[in-house]
């Protein structure tokens, strides 16, 4: 079972162009980074009608916690009950449509309240109290619960399907469930989350995350602990993702300014899980990257053709936050220097793209991740049953 989508309002040829096998395709052509249309079309499909990572249960850790979410075309309230099941519901009031919470907002109340005209609902979602109301007829109270959205609790995030009909969760992440399961992702807290606004397509973000080609010339910092051309991506795995790994030197503890770690090594991790970092891109809006002592994550979500917002969080397992004055720094400091060198590298792009001089480009042999990603969009885009396209030797 897979994603399928009505075609994208993009040249079929450009398209065709994008899957065609490795060594001959072409990028994706430029509307569908500038594109209102088009992103209209992933905000339906790829988004609404896919499984969206919503961010973190911490986010909702207490009982009674709410935090409102943009996912696609639709914002999505997560609540957690005074019993601690969590629930997602569209943010919408049944009444006349105004938002529950502000998108990003979050409230720890017993009830969930419109704070237009005070419809009040229970947090299981049931209508309690819609003021004025009691001599309307057929005021069918029972009905008018908060809309369910369909929601998947893993590895410490939560996931999203507003459509209702994406494919079961556990088939959209497949191979990761395994590739994870050494980090017991769920027992790991952030300890520093960054907020970032880029002046570019949500793609180019993670198409610039799926190679190690740019690192030499604008990475000098990653380079010393992290070889560029150094391990292998995942070509055979399934699931909707796309990723691959590097090695650390063999000096490096982790990715850090002098390759030394502040905290621990995760618990569960074998001997090559101590010397690597696995760079993995989940589709749509999830990108997870796993060293041996703590995951960095970046949740994307365009803002318009051209903006996107990006949450990046380093999260540690316990053992770390428990080392006497334990400093994360070491860890964000170094991916913020290096996310600021591929921002102004995927910026930079972006600008690219405006020119009506712009034409897609070609990809070498080391970007064959890209091509993965990019040819599992186009098939989306195209209509088709999504997946990635088959990486051949070239002619
Ligand atoms: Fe929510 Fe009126 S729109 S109470
Ligand atoms: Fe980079």
């Amino acid at each position: 079972m897979s994603h399928q989508f009505p075609p994208a309002p993009i040249d079929a040829a450009a398209l065709a162009a994008a899957k065609a096998p490795f060594g001959h395709s072409r990028m994706l052509p430029a509307e569908a980074y500038l594109s209102n249309d088009v992103l209209d079309w992933e905000r339906q499909h790829f988004f609404d009608g896919s499984w969206v990572c919503a961010g973190r249960l911490d986010d909702v850790a207490e009982p009674k916690s709410q935090k409102a979410i943009k996912v696609g075309h639709t914002a999505v309230l997560l609540s957690r009950d005074a019993d601690g099941e969590l629930r997602a519901f569209a943010n919408i009031c049944r009444h006349r449509g105004h938002e529950l919470l502000p998108c990003g907002a979050s409230a720890v109340r017993g009830v969930i309240q419109c704070p237009y005209h005070a419809w009040t609902y229970e947090l299981s979602g049931d209508l309690r109290l819609a003021p004025h109301f009691g001599d309307v007829p057929n005021f069918d109270q029972p009905n008018l619960g908060l809309v369910t959205i369909n929601h998947a609790e893993w590895n410490g995030w939560v996931f999203v399907n507003v459509s209702g009909d994406a494919p079961p969760f556990l088939s959209h992440v497949d191979a990761l469930d395994r590739i994870f399961a050494n980090y017991e992702l769920g027992r790991l807290r952030p300890a520093v989350t960054h907020e970032y606004v880029l002046e570019a397509n949500w793609k180019l973000a993670i198409e610039n995350y799926q190679e190690c080609y740019h690192c030499p010339l604008i990475h000098p910092e990653l380079c010393r602990v992290s070889e560029h051309s150094s391990g292998d991506n995942y070509t055979d795995e399934s699931g909707m993702w796309v990723g691959g790994t590097m090695d650390l030197e063999s000096f490096a503890a982790t990715m850090s300014i002098d390759g030394a770690s502040g905290g621990e090594v995760i618990p569960g991790l074998n001997e090559q899980q101590r010397r690597q970092v696995d760079y993995i891109g989940v589709f749509p809006n999830l990108l997870v990257s796993l060293h041996p002592d703590y995951v960095m994550t970046h949740r994307l979500e365009p803002l318009t053709p051209t903006t996107t917002h990006v949450e990046c969080q380093w999260l540690f397992a316990p053992e770390s936050f428990e080392r006497p004055g334990f400093d994360p720094s070491y860890a964000s400091d170094f991916w913020h220097l290096t996310n600021g060198q591929d921002w102004a590298a995927v910026e930079s792009v972006q600008r690219g793209m405006r020119s009506p001089k712009y034409v897609p480009g070609l990809l070498a042999s080391n970007e064959d991740a890209v091509y993965q990603w990019v040819s599992l969009i186009a098939s989306g885009y195209a209509g088709e049953s999504m997946a990635r396209g088959s990486t051949i030797v070239r002619a």
